[in-house]
C-alpha cells in the first residue's frame, strides 16, 4: 500500500538515485538530469513542498511544487516542479496519487490553478496529466545555440556588467518587455538586485547591459550557470543527432565544427537569463547574444540556451544565431472556473531546472 508523506533530509540520496533512472522522454529521445542536490533548487523559492510516496519504507516517487501569487490579481497558482517514479512502481497508480495529493495541498494553499512543463517526447507524462484534466495550454522554445567559433562584436555597442548606477534603468527595460507576458512580476531595482544575489550561481557580475551610441541602454541579459544546480545529459539520442555528430566529428579535422555532445555526456551549456531589448534594434541584442557565445567559448561550454514564449522577440534575434529548438508543452488545470490565457507566457528562469 503506498503511503504519502512530506519529504524529509534523510530521502535525498536515494531520491538522487531514483533521478537516474527516470530519464524524461521516449524511446527515441529523452533527457537525463543529474544533480548533486536534489532539494537545491527548491531553495530559489519563497514556498516549497516535496511529497514522497513510499511503499514499506522504500521510496517510490516523490512530487514537488511551490505557490507563487499574482499580486495584481490578488490570486495564486501552482506550478509543479517535477513527479518521478521509480522504474519498479510504475504504471501502479502512484503518480497519479502524488499528483492528486498536490492538487488538495495547491487548493488548501490558495492556488486558482496549477500547471506543470513536459518535455515534448515525453508522452508519457503528456498522457498522465492529461488523464488527470490537464489541457496543454501553450508550447515554449528552448532555442540552443552551439558556442565554438568566436564572433566579432559590431563597434556600434558598448556591453558591460551591470553595475549599481544604472540597475534601474536596465530594470526599467526588463519590465517594459516583459509588460502582457503571463505570470510576469515587474522588478524595483531592488527586487533585481536581491534576485541576481538569491539565484545561486547568477550574480550581477553575469548581467550585461548594452549601451548604444547615445548613452541609451537597449539591451540586456545574464548568463546563469544552472549547471551548477542540474546537468542534463540525453540518456537516448535522437537519431538525426548521432548521424550529424559521426559527420561532424569528420568535418572537425578540417574546420572549427560545432560539438554534439554524445549520449550520457553532460551538456555543458549557460543559460541566458533576464533577457530584454528596445525591439527597434535587434541588432543590440544580437551583439549581446555574440558576447554572451563568446563569454560560453572562454568559460568552456559548448552551449547557450533559454526558454521563450513563441512569440518572445528574442527568438527571431536568436535564430540568426541557427540554434537547435526543442518544445517544453505547459499542462495546466483550473480549480475555479475557466484557465487564464497562456499567451504570451513569461519563463521564470528559476522554473527551468528540469
Ligand atoms: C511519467 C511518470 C511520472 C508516470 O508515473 P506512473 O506512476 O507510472 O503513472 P501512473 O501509474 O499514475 O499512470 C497514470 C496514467 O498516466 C499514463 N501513463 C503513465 N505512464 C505511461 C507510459 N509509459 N506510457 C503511456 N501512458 C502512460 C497512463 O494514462 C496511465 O494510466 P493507465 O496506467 O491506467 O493507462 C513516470 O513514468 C516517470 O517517472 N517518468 C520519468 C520521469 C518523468 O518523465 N517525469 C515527468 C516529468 S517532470
Amino acid at each position: 500500500m503506498i503511503s504519502i508523506r512530506p519529504f524529509n533530509e534523510s530521502d535525498k540520496q536515494k531520491m538522487l538515485g531514483i533521478e537516474r533512472l527516470c530519464p524524461q522522454g521516449g524511446q527515441k529521445c529523452a533527457l537525463g538530469v543529474d544533480k548533486k542536490d536534489i532539494i537545491a533548487r527548491y531553495k530559489m523559492y519563497d514556498n516549497w513542498k516535496v511529497l514522497v510516496a513510499e511503499e514499506k519504507g522504500k521510496i517510490a516517487g516523490w512530487i514537488g511544487f511551490t505557490v507563487k501569487p499574482i499580486p495584481e490579481r490578488n490570486k495564486k497558482y501552482a506550478y509543479v516542479t517535477e513527479v518521478m517514479v521509480h522504474p519498479d512502481f510504475r504504471r501502479t497508480g502512484v503518480a497519479t496519487k502524488l499528483l492528486k495529493e498536490l492538487e488538495e495541498k495547491a487548493l488548501e494553499m490558495g492556488s486558482s490553478y496549477v500547471y506543470s512543463y513536459i518535455y515534448e517526447p515525453n508522452s508519457a507524462s503528456k498522457s498522465l496529466f492529461g488523464k488527470l484534466g490537464y489541457s496543454r495550454v501553450r508550447d515554449i522554445s528552448t532555442p540552443v545555440i552551439a558556442t565554438y567559433k568566436k564572433s566579432d562584436i559590431s563597434p556600434e555597442y558598448s556591453i558591460v556588467p551591470v553595475d549599481k548606477e544604472n540597475t534601474g534603468s536596465a530594470v526599467d527595460l526588463i519590465n517594459e518587455y516583459n509588460s502582457g507576458f503571463m505570470h510576469f512580476m515587474p522588478f524595483t531595482a531592488q527586487t533585481f538586485e536581491a534576485r541576481l544575489k538569491a539565484v545561486p550561481w547568477y550574480g550581477s557580475e553575469n548581467f550585461w547591459i548594452v549601451r548604444d551610441r547615445d548613452n541609451k541602454i537597449v539591451a540586456c541579459a545574464g548568463l546563469w550557470d544552472s549547471s551548477r544546480l542540474a546537468n542534463m545529459y540525453y540518456a537516448r539520442e535522437p537519431a538525426a543527432m548521432k548521424l550529424t555528430r559521426s559527420v561532424s566529428g569528420v568535418l572537425s579535422h578540417i574546420i572549427k565544427v560545432p560539438k554534439i555532445t554524445a549520449e550520457g555526456e553532460r551538456l555543458k551549456f549557460l543559460y541566458i537569463a533576464d533577457h530584454a531589448f528596445d525591439k527597434r534594434q535587434p541588432e543590440a541584442m544580437l551583439s549581446l547574444l555574440k558576447h554572451l557565445s563568446n563569454l560560453s567559448i572562454d568559460m568552456k561550454r559548448d552551449y547557450l540556451m533559454t526558454a521563450t514564449d513563441p512569440e518572445d522577440a528574442l527568438l527571431s534575434v536568436m535564430k540568426k544565431l541557427k540554434p537547435q529548438i526543442e518544445i517544453w508543452s505547459i499542462f495546466a488545470k483550473s480549480f475555479e472556473g475557466d484557465l487564464p490565457i497562456f499567451r504570451p507566457f513569461y519563463n521564470d528562469i528559476k522554473d527551468m531546472i528540469p
